[in-house]
């Protein structure tokens, strides 16, 4: 492992762009060799961050004159891991195994990993030893490195390993292709300080980096002249955005900067940390024409002495306070949540406490997520205060109270008039038309393909549980 720092991100980018244009010329060679265009399958798992890594990996693989497909069937495929839990990292296992079959098939055929299951040196080494068909292995700290590993697995034939501990550089203008024309997420930050105790991210994502607000701005400009009216904001933890920078800004002052970009419509941002959560950001989204009535805020546990088991830096009560607070300056905003059931000190007295907040703040949807031990973190080596059957019992419990509330909460805009920005045609019936509330949630309605990233003012004509049916007016 390396740690980078010694060149600066522009020349950096320059440098990747000149390989860039010498491996369009190999493939193009390659392509004519074989009579055909050749192409790539991108396979994302995890979060938004990991989304948005892959379109930048995307945007090198078109660049250098790859073809998208869906099938795994490629010349090019890349897995974007996820390792938050436990079960993310034994998908992986399991796709790798069925993709020897197209290698065998396809000489021409390259399989990269990357992302943040291989920040792990054991998960590393185990593929070095049993999957011997991976031929890119790197991490989340170097995906703007994929056209240079390629041109060294082209030279050397042998697997290419580039793995890096940390960095403090941010690449920026490289090419991204984009999935959506009208909407696209946009990094503020990476990494995460927090360490909460059940967590893998800092480890694996590293410490927290802001972007150039400046930076940020050009980036979203460029964004809305090229089509896009809503963006999200990207970070493990946007509300310590800007700590790190020189000078320093918050959160609340960038939105407020993004907020006066002529042409963008929507802006949304994920993930909040409540113990970061200002009361600037709450007045400045108060206040705010375009930033979406939608706060995703997890709370993790509802006990105050698991919250501190977990290092969240807050308690039930002040949670409670903070949602207070929001609600009273945003009556209409839709709040969402991620839990986590069976943390090792968890008892049944802690998960009462859990659905109790439920109960209070009435959640518009919820991720409900069962403790995962994650080998490297403090809470790994902790005693378990519960069984499996108990903890599966909670997490039943849990999910069955989380949708019963969210099913009448999501109904709560039942017969109004709201602005949906459409984002596609329903997948089940080609004459509805599919699109999102400013707080987040999915209208169906009738229309047409050229609705498609317009914004249409729909009835809201009935709550169908986490979505409506709609009708334009
Ligand atoms: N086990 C279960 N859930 C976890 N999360 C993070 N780490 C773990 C873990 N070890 C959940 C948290 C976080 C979300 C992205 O994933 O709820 O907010
Ligand atoms: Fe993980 Fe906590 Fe950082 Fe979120 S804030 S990424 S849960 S350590």
């Amino acid at each position: 492992m390396s740690f980078n720092n010694q060149i600066t991100s522009e020349e950096e980018s320059i440098r990747q762009k000149e390989i860039m244009e010498r491996l369009k010329g190999r493939i193009a060679d390659i392509s004519k060799g074989l009579g055909r265009p050749l192409t790539y399958c991108s396979i994302c798992f995890g979060c938004q961050m990991n989304a948005k890594d892959s379109e930048k990996l995307e945007g090198i693989l078109e660049t250098i004159g790859y073809v998208r497909t869906e099938s795994e069937d490629c010349d090019f495929l890349i897995m974007n891991t996820c390792t938050v839990r436990e079960n993310a990292n034994l998908r992986v296992y399991g796709r790798l195994g069925q993709l020897k079959k197209y290698k065998k098939k396809n000489p021409h055929m390259m399989i990269a990993l990357c992302g943040c299951m291989m920040q792990e040196s054991l998960v590393v080494e185990k593929i070095k030893q049993s999957y011997r068909h991976v031929d890119i292995i790197f991490g989340t700290h170097n995906v703007f490195k994929l056209a240079e590993l390629i041109e060294t697995k082209l030279d050397t034939q042998s697997m290419v390993i580039d793995i890096w501990e940390g960095t403090s550089e941010i690449v920026e203008d490289l090419p991204s292709e984009r999935k959506y024309d009208f909407k696209c997420g946009v990094n503020i930050m990476f990494g995460c300080n927090n360490f909460c105790t059940y967590c893998i991210v800092p480890y694996v994502r590293g410490r927290e980096r802001s972007r150039r607000p400046e930076d940020i701005i050009k980036e979203i400009k460029e964004l809305v002249a090229d089509g896009v009216v809503e963006v999200m904001l990207l970070g493990q933890n946007v509300n310590s955005y800007g700590k790190n920078l020189d000078p320093q800004i918050s959160f609340a002052e960038l939105l407020k900067q993004v907020e006066q970009i002529e042409g963008l419509k929507r802006i949304r941002f994920m993930t909040s940390h409540p113990k970061d959560l200002s009361d600037d950001l709450i007045e400045v989204m108060a206040n705010s024409k375009k930033i979406c009535r939608h706060l995703h805020l997890p709370f993790q546990s509802g006990s105050s002495k698991v919250l501190k088991d977990m290092n969240r830096h807050y308690t039930k009560e002040q949670y409670l306070e903070l949602v207070d607070k929001i609600k009273t300056a945003m009556p209409d905003i839709s709040l969402t949540t991620d839990i986590i059931v069976g943390f090792p000190t968890e008892t049944e007295e802690d998960f009462k406490e859990t659905l109790d907040v439920v109960r209070k703040v009435r959640y518009d949807s919820a991720f409900t997520f069962i403790y995962s031990k994650r080998t490297g973190t403090p809470a790994a080596s902790m005693e378990f205060a519960s069984t499996d059957e108990e903890i599966r019992e909670r997490f039943d419990m849990l999910l069955n109270e989380v949708q019963g509330i969210a099913k009448e909460t999501c109904a709560r805009f039942e017969g109004t008039i709201q602005k949906v920005l459409v984002e596609g045609v329903n997948e089940q019936d080609a004459s509805l038309v599919t699109g999102r509330l400013s707080n987040n949630l999915l209208v169906h309605f009738p229309g047409t393909p050229d609705m498609i990233g317009k914004f249409v003012n729909v009835k809201l004509a009935k709550a169908m549980g986490f979505y409506y049916m709609g009708e334009a007016m």
